[in-house]
């Protein structure tokens, strides 16, 4: 019998590895013979630990599993998907996962991430080999008509990126990923990660044969070792089974991937800062152009893509361009993989067509807030994102509607507040924010976000509310224009959103 058990951390946060030991424990004093293989996450987070077992009807899920469970469903029937209270049913026919179009996360939560032929029993390297029957002008073109777009935040379309770094002379060239996930409420990188690591390293091998780079690195922040020693794992497998090194899959293409751990700044998850730090300096923001796709790593044509556009690749190559360019609306094709979190009943990843709107994401799949409270605001886009009312929940998940709405999908991280948040605090935490993440680099960030702070800190204690108001508006119109990157640009937009449309919470002071 084939029994599953997490081993993402998220779920291990929780229990998993205590409830796979205590399942283990209990089977081998019944003398049962189990298999227990450890997965990703599903991505239904309220439910974890999620057990499944497989059975003649699919696989059968009970959760969330505490290892006190474990006896009694042992007893009553875990390993033949029988009856019990925990018992959810066949996990595929979940409503909540059966809506979704797991495009990039169709592996993860199923297979055991570090066993290659589990990986290659579900599809893997289909795009790989496609790709290298490919000119790499081809590839290129494939990822192109596909439509993907930056998943990191930015929604750059990733072909006409490939393209620059492609059509760059020289022999040195470099693919970078963009793991620093540094988002508060974005957890899709790390999923990705634990959940399906050959996935990224070969979409990463299919972008070295797109634009001609034989070395690639992978830069994940610090606060996911799991993810880190996931990835290196995953790694020196491919290495071993011939899937990276000086012959991939026995073709000319000679490309090999290394791993570099981030040291805790939010601001190296911008791409130069990133650049920065994997050369060994202080995660300093450099002056754009030259772009990165012509003067990156070293000074050479670099490829820097987030996580989920690297991971989505080898989809497109293995499905083709055009049934990934089918998903989706207007210019934003394909599919989003959000994430649900903050005050939410049901958080997790939900990954959909673009075009779902706001209030099908927060209501239907995440049940309101967890505390049973109305929902008052979600931010969308990490924290640089906007704070959105419930009168703008019907927007439809799609790049330019939200640019049109001053808002931003980003790497599409939602976190739900209900009606006890205070926007004044929140206004103030963005400009904290700020001030702790800057580079230091520019003025209008560096120097801008600690004047942002006291100015709120005014206006919530009623001084001088209507001049510091305006200072605050123009405050944030410096920050946007005159800023260097987009941790000084960014950060006026939670703030302004608050003002806007939650302008009684910066009252409340003044009136008691
Ligand atoms: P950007 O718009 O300056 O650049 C987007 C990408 O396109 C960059 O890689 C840039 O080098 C590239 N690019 C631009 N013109 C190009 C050309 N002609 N040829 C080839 N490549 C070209 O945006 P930026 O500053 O890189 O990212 C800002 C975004 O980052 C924000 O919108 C935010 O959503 C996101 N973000 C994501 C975080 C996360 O944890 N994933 C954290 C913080 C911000
Ligand atoms: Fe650095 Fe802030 Fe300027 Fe970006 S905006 S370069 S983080 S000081």
């Amino acid at each position: 019998v084939r029994i599953y058990v997490p081993r993402d951390s998220a779920a291990r946060s929780v229990g998993a590895d205590e409830v796979a030991a205590t399942i283990q424990q209990a089977a081998d004093s019944a003398d049962l013979a189990i298999d227990l293989a450890r997965t990703g996450s599903r991505g239904m987070l309220w439910l974890e630990p999620l057990v499944e077992v497989a059975t003649e009807h699919g696989r059968i899920g009970y959760g969330p599993v505490t290892p006190d469970d474990v006896p009694a469903l042992l007893t009553a029937g875990l390993l033949d998907g029988g009856e019990h209270p925990l018992r959810l049913g066949p996990v595929d026919e979940l409503p909540w996962l059966a809506r979704q179009n797991r495009v990039t996360f169709a592996r993860v939560g199923v297979i055991d991430p570090l066993d290659a032929d589990d990986y290659l029993r579900h599809g893997g390297l289909t795009g790989l080999r496609t790709a290298l029957k490919l000119t790499p002008a081809d590839v290129v073109a494939e990822v192109t008509d596909s439509g993907l777009r930056g998943r990191g935040g930015a929604g750059f379309p990733a072909g006409i990126k490939w393209k620059t770094v492609s059509d760059c002379p020289g022999e040195l060239k470099f693919i970078c990923c963009n793991a620093d996930e540094g988002d508060s409420g974005t957890f899709a990188d790390r999923m990705l990660m634990e959940g399906d690591p050959f996935l990224l390293i070969e979409g990463m091998t299919i972008a070295a044969h797109a634009v001609g780079a034989r070395e690639g690195y992978l830069y994940i922040r610090s606060e996911y070792p799991d993810a880190v020693a996931t990835m290196r794992a995953a790694i020196d497998t491919a290495r071993d089974r011939g899937w990276l090194g000086t012959s991939v899959l026995g073709t000319p293409l000679d490309f090999d991937l290394h791993v570099r751990v981030g040291a805790g700044a939010y601001i190296c998850g911008e791409e130069t800062s990133m650049l920065e730090s994997l050369e060994g300096k202080r995660g300093m923001v450099r002056a754009k152009p030259p772009i990165p796709a012509i003067e990156g790593l070293f000074g050479k044509p670099t490829v820097v893509n987030n996580v989920l556009t690297l991971a989505t690749v080898p989809v497109v190559l293995a499905q083709g361009a055009k049934a990934y360019q089918e998903l989706g609306v207007d210019r934003s094709r394909g599919t989003q993989v959000f994430q649900l979190g903050g005050n939410i009943a049901r958080g997790g990843i939900v990954e959909t067509a673009f075009g779902i709107t706001l209030r099908e994401l927060i209501e239907d799949y995440g049940g309101g807030t967890r505390s049973g409270r109305p929902v008052r605001t979600a931010q969308v886009g990490g924290p640089l994102g906007a704070y959105l009312p419930p009168s703008s929940f019907d927007l439809p998940m799609d790049y330019e509607a939200f640019a049109a709405a001053g808002a931003m999908v980003g790497h599409g991280g939602i976190v739900v507040f209900d009606d006890t948040v205070d926007m004044a605090a929140q206004a103030r935490f963005a400009m904290e924010f700020c001030a702790a993440e800057s580079c230091g680099k520019c003025t209008p960030c560096r120097v801008g976000s600690v004047r942002g702070v006291e100015v709120i800190d005014k206006i919530v204690a009623g001084e001088q509310r209507d001049e510091n108001l305006a200072l605050l508006d123009d405050l944030c119109e410096l920050m946007t224009e005159g800023s260097l990157c987009a941790m000084g640009g960014l950060t006026p937009l939670p703030v302004r959103s608050a003002l806007t449309h939650f302008a009684d919470d910066f009252l409340e002071e003044a009136a008691d």
